[in-house]
């Protein structure tokens, strides 16, 4: 199988030359993810031959040692050696504390150095990779340092001049208040069309597929709507712990409400409840995301119990495996109450969606690693086959957004042979089976995109403020009423029975993998 390759065929012109400074360059997410994206759009052409990355870390380490560990980790050791060697030269890394003023005459002084060598033309892409807590303090320096030039930052793509721009990564603040400070921070320095906000799900292959299986098709639009869908869920279920990010994700910007619904699984849902934008322009589709956060209505304090579930795994089996409960994680507080599974019954209030329930659920150590979006459609208003349709159920399009990437139909067909029985039949579009190629990692779209300044992949400050607008009452009751019941589901099961409870009570049922 081609590894991404035939897809990155596919995506756009070689993006303009320019320097990526990574702020926490020695971290895990340039290792395992941007580096290794880097290199594959390398390898398939789709970088410029004037591009140079510098990494900034406090890790002491120079250049070489740098690409030395980019190259021993785990989402490189397939890589062909001397495609690895001629990348490995635009790579370079400064040793420098980003919170401190001291750092940036050196940070700047190997900027221009290497703007000169690599012929980068002046356009520089800050990316900010580092905790969260370091945002603000970094953004103060940058603007102190006279490291951002607002000529630079107020260049559009068409006006091809060199530009400035800033990606920030997850999380957006860990509130409704810390994400608007943040916000003021970053806005103070950097206008709203140079400011790319990661949600990594977006740069998912079967993601932005969800525009095109909407609003290239002719069929699905007319009947996408209250009067024909009866529900729709969104599930991320992983089947992984917290995997060493333990303290960070047991501290107060963690849980997986935060974590997962607040920015992905929001995100998801406004892909599938949009009206048509009136164009594929960034602008336009971003304004239709937004409409739709806008519209969800905030749940009340007094609606939580019915509006959202809370879990938290214990021990269990995973493959055959025992497996400790969350509390039992390193750098967990063994009476922890931060939830590690969250269900939330959400309400669209516009004409489309009135009356349609969307449920969100996500969690750790679940049964299966399965991310999907299920449209249940409304029952025939008669049903003529009543007596022979044993067990058949409503019409569903579920979109498995991964792994197993596809889309599957499922609707009534009758049996073969005399009489007439009838059951559930699907149809299968099997992302992998007619592309013959995996899906690119959703980084490689991401850097892409960036680099050629369209920001439709990348969220609005809007959207990141209504989404903290959804879950926030939420989050203030759950803080206020302590779980009793943690740990309440069994690690490698489907989540806590209250989640089934919540959709027990509107007589639905979630889908069964
Ligand atoms: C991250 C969350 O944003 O997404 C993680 O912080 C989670 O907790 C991850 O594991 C899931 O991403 P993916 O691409 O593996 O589904």
């Amino acid at each position: 199988m081609q590894r991404a390759q035939a897809h990155l065929d596919m995506m756009p012109k070689v993006p303009p030359p320019c320097l990526l400074v990574i702020f926490g360059a020695s971290g895990d997410l340039t290792h395992r993810k941007l580096v290794p994206a880097l290199f594959d759009l390398y390898c398939a052409g789709q970088l410029s031959e004037r591009f140079a990355v510098l990494g900034i870390s406090r890790t002491p380490m120079s250049s070489e040692s740098f690409r030395d560990r980019l190259a021993a980790s785990g989402a490189l050791h397939d890589r062909d050696a001397t495609k690895w060697a001629a990348f490995a030269r635009c790579l370079h890394y400064h040793a420098g504390d980003p919170t401190s003023a001291e750092a940036y005459p050196p940070i700047k002084q190997q900027m221009a150095e290497l703007a000169g060598q690599h012929a980068t033309g002046g356009n520089v892409l800050f990316y900010l990779a580092v905790a969260p807590q370091i945002h603000e303090p970094l953004m103060r320096q940058l603007a102190a340092a006279g490291m951002v030039d607002q000529g630079r930052t107020r260049t559009r793509p068409s006006d091809h001049r060199p530009w400035q721009r800033l990606i920030v990564e997850k999380p957006f603040g860990f509130d409704t208040d810390s994400a608007a400070q943040l916000q003021r921070a970053i806005g103070s320095v950097f206008p709203e069309r140079c400011i790319y906000r990661i949600d990594h799900f977006l740069g998912k292959e079967m993601v932005q597929n969800l525009l095109v299986f909407r609003f290239a098709n002719a069929i699905f639009e007319p009947i996408w709507n209250q009067h024909y869908i009866d529900n729709v869920q969104l599930t991320a279920a992983e089947t992984v712990g917290v995997e060493g990010r333990g303290s960070y994700y047991d501290s107060h910007g963690g849980g997986a409400l935060r974590d997962m619904i607040q920015s992905h699984l929001l995100q998801v849902m406004a892909l599938v409840a949009m009206e048509p934008p009136v164009s594929m322009s960034a602008a336009d589709v971003r304004n239709e995301k937004t409409k739709v956060l806008a519209a969800t209505a905030i749940v009340r304090p007094d609606q939580v119990p019915q509006m959202a579930v809370r879990g938290q795994y214990g021990p269990g089996q995973v493959a055959g495996q025992a497996v400790a409960g969350y509390r039992s994680e390193p750098g967990i507080d063994p009476a922890s109450q931060t939830e590690t599974y969250a269900t939330l019954r959400l309400s669209i209030d516009t004409w489309r969606w009135g009356g349609v329930p969307f449920y969100l659920r996500c969690g750790k150590r679940m049964a299966r690693k399965l991310t999907e979006v299920v449209v249940t459609f409304k029952q025939t208003p008669h049903c003529l086959f009543k007596e022979r349709a044993r067990s058949l159920r409503p019409n569903q399009i579920v979109v498995n957004l991964q792994p197993d990437e596809g889309i599957s139909l499922r609707f009534a067909g009758k049996v073969p042979g005399a009489g007439m029985s009838i059951r559930d039949v699907v149809m299968d579009f099997d992302y992998i089976e007619h592309f013959h190629a995996e899906p690119p990692d959703a980084y490689t779209a991401l850097l892409l995109e960036a680099m050629r300044g369209d920001q439709t992949l990348f969220k609005h400050r809007d959207q990141a403020a209504y989404c903290w607008g959804i879950v926030q009452p939420i989050l203030d009751w759950w803080h206020a009423e302590p779980p009793e019941d943690f740990p309440n589901y069994a690690a490698s099961t489907w989540g806590p029975s209250s989640s089934d409870v919540m959709l027990g009570r509107d007589n639905r049922q979630w889908h069964q993998p």
